[in-house]
C-alpha cells in the first residue's frame, strides 16, 4: 500500500508533465514547420539554379549565327564603330543597321579606304561628316570594319 500515496503524488505531477508535454509537443510542431519552409526554400534556390545552369550553358550557343566575327567584334574598334559609324552604316559584325550610308557588309571596303573615309567624309560628296574620328581610332575601326567584312587589312 506503500504505492497508494505515491500515486497521488504522482497526480499532480503528471498534470504538470501533461502540460509540458503540449507545449513540447507544439515546439516540435513549430520546429517541424521550420524546416518544412527551410526546405521549400532551399529547394526552391537548388530548383532556381538548376534552371539557371542551361540557361548560361546555352548563352553562347545562339550566337552561333556569325561565330567569325566575334573576336573583332569584341575589340575597341567594335565599340567606336557602333557609336560613330553605326547609325549610318549597316554592319553585321556590329550589330548596326544603319541605312543612310552603305551597307558596308556588301561595300566590304579594306581599311586604308576606311580611313580615308573617315578623313575625307564618305567619297568626299559630304553626306557623311570628315574626321569623325583620327589617329589611332580611326585605324582600330578600319581594321575592325576590314576584318569584320572578309577585306583583309
Ligand atoms: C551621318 C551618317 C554617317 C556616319 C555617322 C558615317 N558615315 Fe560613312 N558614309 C555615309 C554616307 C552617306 C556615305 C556614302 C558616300 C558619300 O556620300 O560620301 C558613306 C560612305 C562611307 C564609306 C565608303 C566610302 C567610299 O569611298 O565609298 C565608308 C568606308 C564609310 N562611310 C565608313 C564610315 C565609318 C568607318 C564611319 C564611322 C567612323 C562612318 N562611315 C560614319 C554616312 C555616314
Amino acid at each position: 500500500m506503500e504505492e497508494q500515496p505515491k500515486t497521488a503524488e504522482d497526480g499532480p505531477d503528471s498534470g504538470e508533465e501533461k502540460e509540458s508535454r503540449t507545449l513540447q509537443a507544439w515546439l516540435a510542431g513549430i520546429a517541424i514547420g521550420c524546416l518544412v519552409v527551410a526546405a521549400m526554400i532551399a529547394s526552391y534556390e537548388i530548383g532556381k539554379n538548376n534552371a539557371d545552369t542551361p540557361v548560361v550553358a546555352d548563352g553562347p550557343a545562339p550566337a552561333g549565327e556569325k561565330p567569325a566575327p566575334e573576336p573583332a567584334a569584341a575589340g575597341p574598334g567594335a565599340t567606336l564603330f557602333s557609336t560613330s559609324c553605326g547609325s549610318c552604316h549597316t554592319l553585321a559584325a556590329s550589330d548596326s543597321t544603319g541605312t543612310a550610308g552603305p551597307n558596308l557588309d556588301d561595300l566590304q571596303p579594306d581599311a586604308a579606304l576606311v580611313v580615308a573615309a573617315i578623313e575625307n567624309g564618305g567619297a568626299g560628296t559630304g553626306a557623311m561628316p570628315a574626321g569623325l574620328l583620327s589617329g589611332d581610332e580611326a585605324q582600330q575601326v578600319a581594321d575592325f570594319v576590314a576584318e569584320s567584312v572578309g577585306s583583309g587589312q
